[in-house]
């Protein structure tokens, strides 16, 4: 007999299309979609090709419409502010008209770009529902981002206008938002038109007169804009994520495939009914924040939190039990690193004493692994399942998970269990060919991928096939290692190329690599992650100097943590670097950036065949030594 999530599985693999036809009922489309899966063009594919709809009026109007007016929508909780505020979906949608009245007489158009720079607050979503109301595309950036890399996803995007908050708020400082974005215009070859400010009374941001608008002036007077049809296919948004180079790829995500898988999920993957509180506790600027803060909450008609919080110090590590409790959060869904916090402020789970959370079903964690241990002790502590799930920036929603609607399987610890109908995921060798079960290899999806996934890269086509495409043939790369067991369990254990993963937040060493390239006395550079047992790892620099460089290294290192901070951000978490003679290399001169990671991490590693200079690697070792990482070891 085949379990509900086999016969799910099979047919979305044999019968993709009417698998997706069948999932599409649940959205209120203006035009049906004339072909499922257009494949026309492959490896390009696009879902619900002459569809049409809009993803604001799935999101808000029509819950309204349907009896869900008086329901909140967005619980918004601030302990940094103290501020509590609730918005029922009557009030989003009065909100997210006017607003898109206020972008409209702004001269924002259907199709063009606006990037929304902003904290957690309410103002966030709504901004981007405006955008999607109007048929405007829009990019987050995460606050947490110099100047510079504000300036890039500028110049890429084109924005006709840039929506932000005056601040945003970290323990023990204001992130004063207006300067950074200024400087970034100042920066960029691209010159948004118009900015629009949302000013925030812990830290005002000056006007430019002209081209900056007050958020507050401009509700007030604003005539609320309706829905525009847009097709399937048209961009919802654009978001930036790191690749291998200090150039971010443009994440391109559509409307229509993206509004029918994110419905799916929140019944097969989350087990969420409408009308539940769902509470995302990441970012509006990354992809969990988008999916799971946003949209998929509200086109399931649920409540979602918008958190402006830390898991610990804002004002202690009971602040999650605080926010399930008050708010009747059914299922929360945040990076294993928040809960390695929260284990390491309150071992024994003293906080989780003091509130009831009996409304609370499920645990959901991603953006990194989760270590066994971190998740046994949500387990233990909290009594409800705990739910690891894989996926990206690019594919929008999980390639693998427990589906806890469709049918709960036995956790396996260290696996986000198995892939999700619409994901077929292999395992391959370097000669692209599948390994048996248990053995390690490259990650990867066979085409098409399932809706809701990227189409391509914002303005790159070719960059997607470069990225994603081209070393496995007719399959998705996902950049990502792992295997499959015999059970079907998948694995993933670590990424194949230069990023990494810092509590939760991905990174590009390659970009760090290029910042610190740059300095007047680094000769050459490399940039690897070491275990950190909160943040999963931390990124840690090697440099060469110049020849004849006789300053004081303790200074140069100074300067180039500094560096990171100005050019990438401090989200880099860049706070170490060591000084050496040489970088160990192959004879190609590749730098062996995998056995330096081995050491830093005190694990075994093997001496690479292709070593140039065996001698070097003791001196990596001593360096690291005089940090306290490493220790001397050989394989
Ligand atoms: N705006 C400005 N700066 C920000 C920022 C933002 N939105 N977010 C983080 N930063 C800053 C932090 O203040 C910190 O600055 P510092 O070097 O001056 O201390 C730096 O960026 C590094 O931040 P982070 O790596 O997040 O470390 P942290 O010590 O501030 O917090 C955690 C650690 C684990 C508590 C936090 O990362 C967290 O809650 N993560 C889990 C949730 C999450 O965001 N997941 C994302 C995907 S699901
Ligand atoms: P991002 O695009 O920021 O969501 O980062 C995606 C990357 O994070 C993936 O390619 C993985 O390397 C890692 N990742 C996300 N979720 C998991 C998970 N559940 N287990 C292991 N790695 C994960």
């Amino acid at each position: 007999m085949t379990s509900p999530y086999q016969t799910a599985y099979q047919r979305s693999v044999d019968d993709p299309e009417g698998f997706w036809a069948e999932a599409a009922r649940e959205i209120d489309w203006i035009k049906p979609a004339d072909k499922v899966l257009d494949d026309s063009a492959a490896p390009f594919y696009r879902w619900f090709v002459g569809g049409e709809l809009n993803t604001c009026h799935n999101a808000v109007d029509r819950h309204v419409q349907n009896g869900r007016a008086e329901q909140p929508a967005i619980i918004y909780d601030s302990p940094m502010t103290g501020a509590k505020r609730t918005i029922t979906y009557a009030e989003l949608k009065d909100q997210v008209s006017r607003f898109a009245g206020v972008l409209k007489g702004l001269g924002v158009e259907k199709g063009d770009r606006v990037i929304v720079y902003m904290p957690m607050i309410p103002e966030a979503p709504i901004a981007m529902l405006a955008c999607a109301r109007i048929g405007a595309v829009h990019s987050v950036v995460f606050g947490g981002f110099a100047a510079q890399e504000l300036a890039t996803r500028i110049d890429d995007a084109k924005p006709k206008a840039v929506v932000m908050a005056s601040c945003g708020l970290e323990p023990g400082r204001v992130v004063a938002y207006k300067p950074l974005a200024d400087k970034a215009i100042e920066l960029a070859t691209h010159k948004p038109e118009k900015v629009v400010v949302f000013q925030r009374p812990e830290q005002t941001g000056e006007m430019t007169p002209g081209r900056d608008h007050d958020w507050a002036e401009e509700m007030a007077s604003a005539t609320p804009a309706d829905c525009v049809p847009v097709k399937a296919t048209d961009p919802l948004y654009i978001l930036y994520t790191s690749g291998t180079t200090g150039q971010p790829k443009g994440v391109v995500r559509d409307n229509g495939g993206h509004a029918v898988a994110l419905k799916w999920t929140m019944k097969a993957v989350y087990n969420v009914e409408p009308g539940e509180v769902y509470w995302a506790a990441s970012d509006v600027g990354w992809v969990v924040g988008h999916s799971y803060i946003v949209y998929a909450p509200l086109l399931n008609g649920n409540t979602t939190v918008v958190f402006e919080g830390k898991p610990v110090g804002t004002p202690d590590a009971g602040t999650f039990w605080r926010v399930i409790a008050e708010h009747k959060v059914s299922t929360l869904f945040t990076a294993p690193t928040a809960f390695r916090a929260i284990k390491r402020e309150d071992p024994d789970g003293t906080f989780l004493e003091k509130y009831d959370l009996g409304h609370f079903k499920t645990l959901f964690l991603a953006g990194e692994r989760s270590d066994p241990d971190t998740l046994k002790w949500a387990e233990d502590k909290l009594k409800v399942p705990v739910i690891d799930h894989w996926w990206q920036t690019e594919t929008g929603w999980a390639i693998c998970a427990n589906p806890m609607g469709l049918e709960p399987m036995p956790v396996k610890h260290g696996s986000p269990t198995v892939a999700m109908p619409g994901w077929n995921v292999q395992v391959l060798d370097e000669n692209q060919q599948p390994v048996k079960a248990g053995d390690i290899g490259a990650l990867v999806c066979k085409l098409p991928l399932p809706p809701g996934t990227l189409p391509t890269l914002w303005n790159a086509d070719q960059r997607f096939k470069d990225a994603y495409l081209v070393d496995y043939p007719g399959y998705y790369k996902t950049g990502d290692a792992g295997y499959i067991d015999e059970n079907g369990y998948v694995y993933v254990m670590t990424r194949t190329d230069d990023v990494i993963n810092v509590a939760g937040h991905r990174l590009s060493t390659g970009a760090m690599e290029e910042v610190l390239a740059s300095h007047p006395n680094v000769a050459e550079c490399a940039v690897i992650g070491v275990h950190d047992d909160m943040k999963g790892q931390v990124p840690l620099g090697f440099v060469v100097l110049k020849s004849g460089v006789s300053r004081d290294q303790g200074e140069i290192v100074k300067e180039l943590v500094g560096l990171i901070r100005q050019e990438i951000g401090p989200v880099a978490a860049f706070k170490q670097a060591v000084v050496v003679d040489r970088l160990p290399k192959t004879r190609s001169g590749k730098i062996l950036r995998g056995t330096m990671q081995k050491i830093a991490d005190n694990q075994d590693y093997k001496m690479p065949a292709t070593i140039d200079d065996p001698g070097i690697l003791p001196e990596i070792t001593e360096a690291l030594e005089g940090i306290g990482l490493a220790s001397h070891r050989t394989g």
